[in-house]
C-alpha cells in the first residue's frame, strides 16, 4: 500500500499529466527511488493508483530497462555492450570489474554494492566504451579508469 508520503509524491509528479497513465514511468522510478526496486507490491500499488492493469503497468516496466523488477544494490552500473563499445574493449572493462568486484553482468557484489547490468548503446559511441552509474554516464573507460569511478561509488 502507499504510504501517504508516497502517494504525495506521485499526485505531485503526475499533476501535470491529464491522464496520469502517461506518467506510468514516472510513478514507477519515483517508487522505485524511494524503495530500491519495483516488487510485485509495488506494481499493484502503482496499478490501483493510476487506475490500470497490473499487466499494463509490468509491461512499461518490463519494457523499461531503468525500472528494476528484480533487487539491485545500491549502485546500479550500466554496461554498454553494443557494437561501437564492444569494438573499443568493454568486454576487457568487464573482465577486470569481475576481477575486482565478482560479479559479472546480471549480478550483485556479495556486499549490496553494486549490480551490473547490460544496456545497449548509451548515446555516448563517440567516447567508447560507456558506462553509466546511478544515472552518470563516463566515456572512454579503460580496465584501470572503471576501478577508479566505481570507487566513488560505496
Ligand atoms: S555503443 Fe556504447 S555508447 Fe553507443
Amino acid at each position: 500500500m502507499l504510504s501517504d508520503t508516497e502517494r504525495d509524491e506521485l499526485e505531485e509528479a503526475l499533476k501535470h499529466y491529464p491522464d496520469k497513465r502517461a506518467g506510468t514511468i514516472d510513478a514507477l522510478l519515483l517508487l522505485q527511488r524511494r524503495r530500491g526496486w519495483i516488487s510485485d507490491d509495488s506494481l499493484v500499488d502503482i496499478a490501483q493508483f493510476l487506475d490500470m492493469t497490473c499487466e499494463d503497468v509490468d509491461s512499461v516496466a518490463t519494457f523499461y530497462n531503468l525500472v528494476f523488477r528484480r533487487p539491485v544494490g545500491r549502485h546500479v552500473l550500466f554496461m554498454c555492450d553494443s557494437i561501437s563499445c564492444w569494438i573499443m574493449g568493454c568486454e576487457r572493462v568487464r573482465e577486470r570489474l569481475h576481477d575486482h568486484y565478482g560479479v559479472d553482468v546480471g549480478q550483485t557484489t556479495s556486499d549490496g554494492r553494486l549490480t551490473m547490468l547490460p544496456i545497449a548503446c548509451l548515446g555516448h559511441c563517440e567516447r567508447a566504451p560507456a558506462i553509466m552509474i546511478d544515472g552518470d554516464v563516463y566515456g572512454n573507460v579503460t580496465p584501470d579508469k572503471v576501478e577508479e569511478i566505481v570507487e566513488k561509488y560505496r
